[in-house]
């Protein structure tokens, strides 16, 4: 295949079978969801990783059902990022924030008080409505070189653009750049957060391959995609959310620019550990880790112990549907989103239900499909007064806690 940032050919590291869009939650355990490939593959020539098969954003996003949750974790990781943006002087007081995929505004709202302007731009008509209410201006649109000149026509010029966790999230990252360029004067920033290549082959995270993460950007790949369009990378910082993200900060190329020196030692760790040594390494933790899960429920099941998953997230269909776990062995799954409550995950036709009803008739085991809210969900079940559950931890081995 080829490389959607350089027009290289690619490999196949990792192949994970079929699965339906992971945020494709039926209404009722007799419709059908229909599975596509989950393939991932590598660009020897800029380092990147990509989903072989991609679906339209339109067939996606038009109703969509992820809604950032109101979590202590990302609450710390907002004001981390924004006093870490604030020492450079990316944002200041006076600053003009745009937020590209801005979902239900969580992340502005946060930053309001702080800035002069903030602007949300995010496709999902439900998801833009619960923005707007909530008082945060947005823009229900896909984020590209046509609703750009609109924005500059009705706001002007943005002083930082921030896409978090959105990016990966299109077949063509080239749309989204070229249009954040469009709107970048000199002395304007991009700010892109993303799950990090690096945490997710390291630490075999191979649940955060579903159909809208198409990309798994690394420094390398991020450094050549922005130079495509004029743009540089002049700063680069690790964060724990998602499983280890890396938000990476870039502005339109001008003489007097460098990168900061943190940059080019993140760099250097990631050439020495992007190899296909430790792809293949990655491939074979991602076989172990089914072999393992399956053993581990089918057993517990078989001694007559409950189990239901923790966390409607998309990274749980990869994981369930890859290893074929399904509502035969977890009859529930706990979620705290009410779009996706009394709905059932595709393909392993688990039904959702709230936290609290899940934590009525606590069972033995929670499945922690949403591992990477790990130690405040068991902190959550803790205090509920269910003391008796314990909780299976799938990545980066899987692990009885
Ligand atoms: P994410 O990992 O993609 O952010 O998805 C997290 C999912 O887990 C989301 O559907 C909300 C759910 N969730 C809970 O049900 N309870 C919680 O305490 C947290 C933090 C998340
Ligand atoms: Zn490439």
């Amino acid at each position: 295949m080829t490389c959607r940032i350089c027009g290289s050919s690619t490999e196949t590291i990792l192949d994970l079978g079929s699965s339906p869009p992971a945020n494709s939650l039926l209404a009722s355990p007799t419709d059908y969801a229909r599975p596509f490939p989950l393939v991932l593959e590598h660009c020897g020539r800029c380092q990147n990783l990509q989903l072989r098969d991609c679906l339209t954003a339109a067939d996606l996003y038009r109703d969509y059902l992820y809604v950032t949750p109101d979590s202590p974790q990302l609450q710390a990781h907002y004001e981390l990022l924004l006093r870490a943006l604030t020492a450079e002087r990316y944002v200041e007081p006076t600053s003009f924030v745009l937020e590209i995929g801005s979902n239900v505004g969580m992340f502005l709202r946060y930053l309001q008080p702080r800035v002069r302007k903030v602007l949300g731009i995010d496709p999902a008509a439900n998801i833009c409505r619960m923005a707007t209410d909530s008082g945060i201006d947005t823009i229900c649109d896909f984020f590209e070189p046509r609703s750009a000149e609109l924005i500059e026509n009705a706001h002007g010029k943005p002083s930082i653009i921030v896409a978090r966790h959105c990016l990966a999230h299109n077949p063509d990252p080239h749309l989204l750049i070229s249009a954040a360029a469009s709107l970048l004067t000199d002395a304007a920033y991009l700010v892109i957060e993303n799950a990090y290549a690096l945490n997710t082959v390291q630490q075999n995270e191979f649940d955060q391959v579903y159909h809208e993460h198409m990309f798994y950007f690394s420094i390398q790949s991020m450094s050549a995609l922005l130079g495509f369009h004029g743009l540089h990378l002049v700063n680069a910082l690790l964060a724990p959310v998602h499983g280890g993200s890396i938000v990476f900060v870039a502005k339109r190329r001008c003489a007097g620019d460098y990168a900061v020196p943190a940059v080019e030692a993140l760099l250097r760790r990631e050439r020495a550990s992007l190899t296909p040594h430790v792809f293949s390494q990655f491939r074979s933790a991602t076989e172990s880790i089914r072999a393992s899960l399956r053993s581990l429920v089918h057993g517990l099941v078989a001694d007559g112990k409950l189990i239901y998953t923790y966390g409607a997230t998309a990274k749980g269909n990869t994981l369930l549907n890859y290893t074929g776990l399904t509502h035969e062995q977890i009859p529930l799954c706990a979620d705290s989103t009410p779009v996706k409550q009394g709905k059932y995950l595709p393909q392993s036709l688990i039904r959702v239900v709230p936290e609290q009803e899940a934590l009525a008739t606590p069972p033995d085991y929670f499945l922690l499909t949403a591992w990477n809210y790990r130690d405040e969900i068991i902190a959550k079940v803790r205090q509920s007064g269910t003391v008796r559950s314990r909780f299976i931890v799938p990545v980066p081995h899987v692990e009885v806690v």
